[in-house]
């Protein structure tokens, strides 16, 4: 049995103070490492919601989310930030670049604003990253002046350089065409397995989700299903 690196213990998410909206009902999932999963659903049913509980960006109402056997209610703030950015990377539908800076300044920004130099180790990482999801020749190109496609892939080199363990995705392909949407995947599938990276993707294609390695489906706020494939 492969070790459980997330795990997600009745989670509840109340929306609203006068009018109160319930959008998950006491959801329980437990995350293998080395994993990589597919969720998906219907707008509304609450992926999104349940995804940033999962990366610790927001609270559940109820219940709590246990990251590498750690339970992260009981932690604080510092402690909490501290754990979230050595084990997690965030990638997006939209991937917040600085369109100002190049590619491989976006990919080093999150050392840049922690210190004043960027150790070699790191900086040769960074390269090796670009080399691996294929913007090693537009790397001092003005993120604002490259495709989506190499945008997005920027973006996920990004989430990389910390060597998360797990890496949580909202539509990371939402914005580009099918053709680049296989090719992202690709390279999704390639890191999980190069580097043993868990990956918890929220999709809308099942076409995607298929080849994933499980697929959880949430509907209100429930979970409808969960098989692995
Ligand atoms: N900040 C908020 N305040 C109040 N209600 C919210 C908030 N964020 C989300 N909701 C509601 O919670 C429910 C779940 O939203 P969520 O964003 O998790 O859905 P989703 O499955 O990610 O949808 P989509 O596929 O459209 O991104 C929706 O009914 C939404 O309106
Ligand atoms: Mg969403």
């Amino acid at each position: 049995m492969a070790k459980t690196i997330l795990e997600l213990n009745n989670i509840e998410k109340v929306y609203g103070e006068k009018v109160k909206t319930k959008v998950l009902h006491g959801i329980n999932l437990m995350f293998s490492e080395h994993s990589f999963n597919a969720i998906i659903g219907q707008s509304g049913s609450g992926k999104s919601t349940l995804l940033n509980i999962m990366g610790t960006l927001d609270n559940p109402s109820n219940g709590y989310v246990e990251i590498d056997g750690t339970r992260t209610d009981r932690m604080n703030k510092k402690a909490l930030a501290k754990l979230r950015n050595s084990t997690i990377g965030f990638i997006f539908q939209y991937h917040y670049l600085l369109p100002e800076f190049t590619a491989r300044e976006n990919i080093l920004m999150p050392h840049r604003i922690t210190q004043d130099k960027v150790p070699k180790a790191v900086s040769d990482y960074a390269d090796e990253l670009m080399e691996v999801v294929g913007i090693a020749d537009v790397k001092n190109n003005l993120a604002g002046e490259m495709s989506g496609g190499q945008q997005q892939r920027t973006a996920i080199a990004r989430a990389l350089l910390n060597k998360p363990r797990v890496i949580l995705a909202d539509e990371p392909t939402g914005s580009l065409d099918s053709e680049t949407t296989d090719r992202v995947y690709e390279l999704l599938k390639k890191i999980n397995k190069t580097y043993g990276t868990t990956f918890i993707v929220i999709t809308h294609d099942r076409r995607v989700a298929e080849k994933t390695d499980r697929i959880i489906q949430l509907e209100d706020g429930f979970i409808e299903m969960d098989v692995t494939t």
